[in-house]
């Protein structure tokens, strides 16, 4: 089908057109079958049309498919904000709102710091992402190409060094870059929020330190500083736990939802403690669509079916097969590429590299190419666009996660 009707400036990294999917294949319009390692990008930890996220939105389509909850509140949006609430594993009572994207939570967080701090500095990460909206480019942690030829972006946002023993930045080398950042270019009292991802997603899947994790969340407790975690990939069981954080040890104030939040219906939210959510005017928050009724059946019908045994099992499945195989790969000598393995749990990412360490992203791009033509669909992340993310569903059938991976060694093998 022809793009003629399609911005070019929207970058598509699979050239083809889809028809259907079934947990974790999909088929295109000429009834090619693939196995998807990208899950929508980490939308689909539940599959292509989950049994029971299709009948609640069957169902909930029946009944009230759409109102403004400002206009009037539903059902669906108070149910899911309390099933929501249990889910997030921290100690404080948790409020929130609902979105109808990431971006659109990372936004709203930024107004609620604001409102809630009287102060307007973030301070982001190295690598990060956490959308293409105006404000939220300015938070990404990557010029190119989110960046480039919008002119001047919303602010003051600074962004600090991301430490991970997957990027070979350390804890100390983190604080340092704190340290200087209030002692030359601006003021801790004027700092509204840090914002970071417990795993970087877009930044190439590296797993934050703990050790600077804990020390962020003392620095902010120290500062009265609201800390956001952005859960919005690394979260609803992505990492074998229900979020990322719990990982580091450590509670954040607010904490970014999307993607695998619905099944693969476009929702978002922002939760987090009730005192910081409660300060800007009636009506400084909401939006016609957020927290529709479909949206939320089908994330009341996602959280059903994330029971914490199964999140454990799926992640620890998942992960064992991708951690077996890479080794095996790594021994074998299967391709000169082959770089470091990054992320935690499910949550994995594969580096490829040159004979110098330096990013081998025209052998990724090649990689994609023959994966896809070989019937897997992959994604790339990383500044340099050279590590694999792996983003197969939780519930992908262990035979289809070996072909898969069966696909991916063979590819690698071709790559040269
Ligand atoms: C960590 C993170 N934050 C925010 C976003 C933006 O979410 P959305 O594309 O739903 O606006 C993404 C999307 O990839 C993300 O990975």
């Amino acid at each position: 089908m022809s793009h003629a009707t399609i911005s070019q400036s929207i970058s598509i990294v699979h050239p083809i057109s889809l028809s259907h999917g079934k947990n974790a294949e999909v088929w295109d319009t000429t009834g090619k079958r693939y196995i998807d390692f990208v899950g929508g990008i980490g939308v689909l930890n539940l599959g292509h049309c989950h049994p029971g996220v299709v009948e609640a939105i069957r169902e909930q389509a029946t009944k009230l498919t759409h109102y403004a909850f400002n206009a009037a509140p539903h059902a669906p949006y108070l149910e899911l904000m309390e099933r929501i609430s249990a889910f997030i594993p921290v100690g404080y009572p948790v409020s929130g709102m609902l979105t109808n994207s990431g971006a659109e939570a990372a936004e709203n967080a930024l107004k609620i710091v604001r409102g809630a701090t009287g102060r307007t500095v973030v301070i982001a990460f190295d690598g990060a992402f956490h959308g293409r909206t105006l404000a939220t480019l300015n938070l990404n942690g990557k010029v190119a190409p989110y960046k480039q030829k919008v002119g001047v972006l919303p602010g003051p946002v600074y962004h600090l060094p991301y430490p991970s023993a997957d990027n070979g930045v350390t804890c100390a080398e983190a604080l340092k870059a704190m340290d200087r950042l209030f002692s030359v270019e601006i003021d801790v009292s004027d700092v509204a929020c840090f914002i970071i991802e417990p795993v970087q997603g877009e930044g190439g899947f590296l797993a934050l330190d703990i050790e600077f994790a804990q020390a962020l969340r003392r620095f902010c407790d120290t500062n009265n500083i609201p800390l956001i975690a952005d859960e919005i990939q690394s979260g609803f069981g992505r990492t074998g736990q229900r979020f990322a954080f719990s990982r580091l040890g450590i509670e954040p104030d607010l904490i970014l939802l999307g993607k695998s939040i619905a099944g693969g219906v476009p929702l978002g939210a922002v939760v987090g403690r009730k005192p910081l959510l409660d300060n800007l005017p009636k009506g400084g928050l909401g939006g016609t669509y957020s927290g529709n009724p479909i949206a939320c059946a089908g994330a009341l019908a996602t959280l059903d079916a994330m029971t914490d045994a199964h999140l454990k099992t799926w992640g620890s499945q998942q992960e064992e097969a991708i951690t077996r195989r890479y080794h095996a790969w790594r021994t074998q000598g299967l391709c000169a590429y082959l770089g470091r393995m990054t992320g935690v749990g499910a949550m994995r990412g594969i580096e490829l590299v040159n004979a110098d360490g330096t990013p081998a992203s025209k052998q990724l791009t090649q990689l994609l190419e023959l994966a896809r033509d070989a019937g897997l669909l992959l994604m790339p992340s990383g500044k340099s666009r050279h590590i694999i993310r792996l983003l197969a569903p939780l519930t992908i059938e262990p035979a289809v996660l070996e072909e898969g991976l069966d696909i991916l060694e063979a590819c690698l093998r071709q790559l040269a």
